[in-house]
């Protein structure tokens, strides 16, 4: 199969399992839709200073959260879900098979610049108890240091890093065994981001599949392997 002009995976230097994939933004227009569509903002990193925050006022967790309801609250019959969709049924097919089970809605959240960590530390797995699957992080915004995701390094490390993702790129890592989270965001820009949790149980596992999930500490390799 082949793949867009400019796709292409990268590691994220210093960490175990995470990995970027860079992916044709007017193939897959998720921040267009949202910017226009949903928020009618010029620009998306300066959410906190729109028309959706009253003048004067500083923004807080609240706007957070009723702006991440706007998006949460989107029809499937969307045209944000015809490009989830494509998305998933063309770009992670393509690279985690044939065989997938994700989420139909994913998460939608808001970081607006000058509010608090909206996430605290946690490792997926202990809640879902779901040792099989993907995180998949993708922002419509440029994300770095505050108003970006914090991942360990390392598998039980302890020592949270923000990575820095670019609008156009997608975040692949364990989040199921690797704590993150985020922090208060003291940078001048917002977060729009989207994320979800998918499982692939192309046997045998992809090249990609094996690199997320296959350098676990050998009490958890391969467990729940689907
Ligand atoms: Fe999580």
């Amino acid at each position: 199969m082949s793949h867009s002009p400019g796709e292409g995976w990268s590691p994220v230097a210093g960490m175990r399992a995470a990995w970027l994939l860079e992916y044709d933004r007017d193939r897959y227009p998720f921040g267009r839709f949202l910017r226009e569509a949903v928020f009618a903002v010029p620009d998306l990193e300066t959410l906190h200073q729109s028309h959706w925050i009253r003048p004067g006022r500083s923004p807080g967790y609240a706007d957070n959260l009723r702006l991440r309801e706007r998006m949460q609250r989107l029809p499937l019959s969307c045209g944000f879900y015809a490009i989830y969709e494509r998305f998933v049924r063309q770009l992670l097919v393509r690279h985690f098979g044939g065989r997938l089970s994700y989420a139909q809605r994913p998460k939608m959240r808001v970081h607006l610049a000058g509010t608090d960590s909206v996430s605290r530390w946690h490792r997926d797995a202990e809640v879902t108890g779901r040792l099989e699957q993907i995180n998949l992080w993708l922002p419509v915004t440029d994300c770095f240091a505050g108003n970006t995701l914090w991942v360990e390094d390392d598998y039980g490390s302890g020592r949270h890093q923000p990575i820095a993702v670019r609008h156009g790129q997608a975040l692949f890592f364990d989040g199921g065994l690797l704590s993150h989270g985020t922090v208060a965001n003291h940078t001048a820009c917002s977060r729009v981001s989207f994320d979800l949790r998918f499982a692939a149980s192309s046997a045998p596992p992809t090249a990609m599949g094996s690199k997320l999930l296959g350098q676990r500490p050998p009490p958890c390799q391969g467990a729940g392997r689907a």
